[in-house]
Order: C-alpha cells, then structure tokens, then sequence
C-alpha cells in the first residue's frame, strides 16, 4: 500500500468514526494537511448530515466550502464533539508534533474547543520519542531574532521557513535537535516566550483516539 492508499484508509475510518459517534446536526472540526484532505473528500458523501464544519485553516475552509459545506466562524460555535486532523508525528502517549503546514495556531485553538480530537495518520508518523521532525513555533514577525535566541538557549537550532507566511500574517521557526522527553513541560517553556504565538507540540491537548494505517489495516488507538 502507497502512503496515499493509507493517508484515505484513515481518513475513510475517520469518516466512520463520525458518522457512527456524533450526533447528527452537530458541527465537525476539521483540521489540514494531505490527511485531513483526504478525510474532507470522503466525508463530503454524508454533508447533509451535518450543520457544518469549523475549519483550521483557510485551505481547509476553501476545500470544505467546495464541497458545500457551511463552514463556521468558531466564535459562532460553542460545541464542537470531535476535531479531525492529521499529524507529523505521534507518540504513543497520543502527543504530537504537528504545523508541517503551518496551520498549528488555528488547529490548536479549534482542538481546544472540541471534545474528543481524531488524529489520523499513516504508520510512517508513529515514534517513540517526539522530535526528529523539525518542531514548528509560530511567531510574531518582531519577535523572530529574539525567540530564534531563546530556542537556542533551549539546546534548539531554529531555522526561518522562508517565504512562508501563516494564516494569521506571522512567521515560522522550525526547530532541529530539541531533546522532547517531556513534551508538556516543553511545550509551555516554548509558549512563554515573548513573541511565540504558539509551537506545534500538542501534548497540553493530545488526541484521544488514534487511527493508524498499516498494512495490515487501520489500528484504533484510544
Ligand atoms: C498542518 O499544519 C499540520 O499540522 C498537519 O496536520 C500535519 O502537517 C500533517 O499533514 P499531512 O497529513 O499532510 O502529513
């Protein structure tokens, strides 16, 4: 199976996962990436099912809107029961490391409204130690130089993602080398620096529940 084939076995599961758990008229939040593409395309066949979709970003939102879904303003919304999105890494603690595209700011604030956050994921994403991906920190543009200083100070090698401006007109540091043995701890030491808008470690707000493609079929984890 190609990474694609198991990129729609998840997103295909998740759907299920949905269609089977929330209840009908409920508003779904959707997350970004190539996975969660995958799971907007497949849950497309069941949109009258639904009020609609709160996007994490404005890819997601032109993609569901596409597909005639109403999207939502969050600060429209007060119930969210489940957010779907992919990740770039997953530990077995269901902590994460996600903003590979840049969408983490967004995706961090629709998962803290939702009850119960979906991450579907290829098997390639599953580790045992969070950290060989780059870790993305979302920043207020003033600001760069000095958090690039404090990353270092944390054992980080931050690198500018060039040409690349987020959803909410600010920057990204993607981080090399950081020792994430305790991604909650991490997670808020990187947040409580002055200009950080937020970093892409998930571990205050982990998944609940994992779907995992393999080869052998999708393994629900949670
Ligand atoms: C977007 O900013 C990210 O958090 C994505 O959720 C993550 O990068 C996974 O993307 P893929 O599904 O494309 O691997």
């Amino acid at each position: 199976m190609t990474q694609d084939e198991l990129k729609q076995a998840v997103a295909q599961a998740a759907v299920d996962y949905v269609v089977e758990q929330v209840p009908e008229g409920s508003i779904i939040g959707v997350g970004t990436g190539s996975t969660a593409n995958c799971f907007i395309d497949a849950l497309a066949k069941h949109r009258d099912r639904y009020r609609g979709a709160v996007a994490s970003s404005e890819a997601t939102h032109k993609r569901l809107a596409g597909h005639g879904f109403t999207v939502f303003d969050l600060n429209d919304v007060d119930k969210i029961p489940v957010y779907v999105d992919g990740a770039d890494e997953i530990d077995g603690g269901l902590h994460m490391i996600k903003g590979g595209g840049g969408a983490l700011t967004r995706e961090k604030i629709v998962a803290a409204v939702a009850d119960c956050f979906v991450c579907i994921a290829d098997g390639s994403k599953l580790v045992k130690t969070l950290g060989k991906f780059l870790l993305p920190v979302e920043v207020i543009p003033m600001a760069r130089a000095h958090v690039a200083r404090q990353l270092v100070a944390l054992g980080g090698e931050p690198f500018w993602r060039q040409g690349f401006v987020t959803d909410n007109g600010n920057v990204i540091l993607d981080v090399r080398g950081l020792h994430i043995s305790d991604p909650k701890t991490l997670e808020t030491q990187i947040n409580q620096i002055a200009g950080v808008v937020t970093n892409g470690l998930f571990a205050l707000r982990p998944a609940n529940v994992l779907l995992l493609g393999t080869v052998q079929g999708v393994d629900k984890h949670g």
